[in-house]
């Protein structure tokens, strides 16, 4: 499998130490850490396996209002990327118990975005082990990625990125 490049936002919370597990899971040498503020315009363009953190912050994301996101900083560069060829995978930081109508939101934003360049996501995942009401993310009956909530399930998060690992390595370049 050739190296992952694992593009992340907001840096140092929850979304940044999940993109650190995932790499450790990858192994050292199979992966990148790029934290979206340090992020080059040709940054993408080295990796043809991908995967991005996101967290969904409400009017934090980058189709809100323009506050500070480092996802809203990084969403110009990615609408003129060149990504044909990609395998792009999407883990999602979300609050299912305060925010049950907006679970992980941000990562179907992100999917929908990609969708308009022409390029689908792996790592889908079912939502029947989750507990929301509604999400941006899901789509025909599957999340667009893997949703992470380390406010209240943290306990299932080893096991959810284990498993998210698993697949997305056999569905990679
Ligand atoms: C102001 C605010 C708004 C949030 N809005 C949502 C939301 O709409 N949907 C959701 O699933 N989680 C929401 N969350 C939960 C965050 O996504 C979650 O705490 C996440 O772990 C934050 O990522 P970070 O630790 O990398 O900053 C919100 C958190 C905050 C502080």
């Amino acid at each position: 499998m050739k190296k992952t490049g694992i593009f992340y936002g907001p840096a140092g919370g929850r979304t940044e130490s999940v993109a650190k597990r995932l790499g450790e899971l990858l192994g050292p040498e199979n992966h990148d850490l790029i934290s979206l503020d340090r992020a080059g315009a040709d940054d993408l363009d080295k990796y043809d396996n991908i995967i991005f953190g996101i967290a969904t912050i409400g009017k934090e994301t980058w189709d809100a209002e323009p506050v500070e996101s480092a996802w809203f900083d990084f969403m110009p560069r990615l609408e003129k990327a060149k990504l044909e060829g990609k395998k792009i995978a999407i883990y999602g930081l979300g609050d299912h118990l305060r925010w049950p109508l907006h679970f992980v939101d941000a990562m179907g934003q992100l999917y929908r975005l990609l969708q308009e360049k022409g390029i689908d996501t792996v790592g889908k995942v079912s939502p029947d082990d989750y507990t929301f009401e509604e999400s941006e993310a899901l789509v025909d009956g599957m999340f667009v990625g893997l949703p992470i909530d380390e406010d209240f399930q943290s306990e299932l998060t080893s096991q959810r990125i284990k498993a998210w690992v698993k697949q997305i390595c056999s569905e990679f370049n």
